[in-house]
């Protein structure tokens, strides 16, 4: 792709009617001074296609301003300006649906699932924020997931989702998962800014004016998540951590959603799934002892649960037989097998 004398013009053009200065516009698109200083020299023949898009927004230009910004051409259709072979598409429109399988027993919910849904209603002239916290294996991971899939017509620019690992020692830095991000919206590796906050300010902009869906998924800190965080209305994030993000409750008003273990039936309703109607029908008393030395912790129901659909002859009360009673102060689960 290349850009032509006539496109350097109007940038120049819409950015002093504007009133930016180069530094203002670096600002703005997270691009250097330099890179805009040789796109308006016309030194640079071939800038990125995300940059023209950073742009394009930053300059509150239109789609036939941006159309030829893309192809180069002039308005009257000069044809020495025009580049590449016909018929290729100039930039690749990248829409991440980066959301994980949701899970088949999942099961009960519905008030966090309509507190979270209440946002898309609510959220106005700000990005949308809720943070869901709860124990280990209690569901916050499931809870996300299952929301997002059910609302991602909302956020037609797209998903995206990262696993910040918080909870391990293999923690993500916010730099390296805002990078992944910017990989997933197209930004090439050479493209991608050193240092936080210019990444940060990068991904802001590319989100600007955008409807996406952002899961932080299992995050250690505020502070890991916040330069995340997109600044414009139109976007909506979902946060979980295992702790409760005061603070991102706090400085960003972010909506809280505490997890508790599942109700009787809601834990009833997951063994169904996974075991099938009829062993659990045929096996109640097991079944109601089974859901009690699990503690109604998902993570452990859905333990036992496939241990038993992996054994499709053992029954339920053999099942619980070999559960230990007292499986510790911690949730059960991982190492109930
Ligand atoms: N509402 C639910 N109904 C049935 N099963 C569920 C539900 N929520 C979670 N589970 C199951 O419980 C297990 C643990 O869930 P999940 O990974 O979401 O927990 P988590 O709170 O995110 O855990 P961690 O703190 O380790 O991130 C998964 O196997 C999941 O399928
Ligand atoms: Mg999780």
């Amino acid at each position: 792709m290349h850009i032509s004398s006539d496109s350097t013009e109007l940038l120049v053009q819409r950015r002093e009617a504007m009133g930016l200065t180069q530094e203002d516009l670096a600002r703005r698109t997270g691009l250097s001074v330099r890179m805009i200083s040789d796109l308006e020299r016309g030194r640079t023949r071939k800038p990125h296609p995300r940059s023209l898009q950073l742009l394009t927004t930053a300059l509150e230009l239109d789609p036939s301003d941006m159309a030829r910004l893309a192809s180069g051409r002039a308005p009257d259709g000069d044809p020495a300006a025009v580049p590449g072979p016909p018929g290729k598409p100039v930039a690749q429109v990248v829409v991440p649906q980066q959301i994980p399988m949701a899970a088949r027993h999942f099961a009960g919910r519905d008030r966090e699932l309509r507190s979270l849904t209440a946002l898309l209603e609510h959220q106005g002239r700000h990005a949308g924020l809720a943070v869901i916290d709860g124990p280990l294996g209690v569901g916050k991971t499931a809870l996300a997931v299952r929301w997002a899939h059910q609302h991602a017509d909302r956020f037609p620019d797209g998903q995206l989702y990262v696993n910040l690992r918080g909870s391990t020692p293999a923690r993500l830095g916010p730099d390296e998962a805002i990078a992944d991000f910017l990989d997933s919206l197209g930004v090439q590796p050479d493209q991608v800014p050193a240092g936080l906050p210019a990444r940060s300010a990068l991904l802001r902009s590319l989100l600007a004016g955008k409807r996406m869906l952002l899961v932080l998924d299992d995050a250690q800190s505020a502070e890991q998540v916040s330069p995340l965080l997109p600044g414009a209305a139109g976007c909506l994030t979902l946060v979980t951590s295992r702790r409760k993000l005061v603070s991102l409750v706090a400085h960003h008003g972010a909506h809280p959603v505490s997890l508790d273990v599942l109700s009787f039936q809601d834990a009833r309703a997951s063994l169904e799934v996974l075991l099938g109607h009829s062993r659990v029908v045929a096996e109640e008393e097991a079944t109601a002892e089974l859901i009690k030395i699990c503690r109604r912790s998902p993570l452990a129901l859905s333990t036992a649960g496939a241990h038993a659909a992996l054994h499709p002859s053992m029954r339920i009360t053999t099942l619980v037989a070999q559960l230990p009673v007292q499986p510790g102060p911690h949730l059960p689960g991982v190492e109930l097998f």
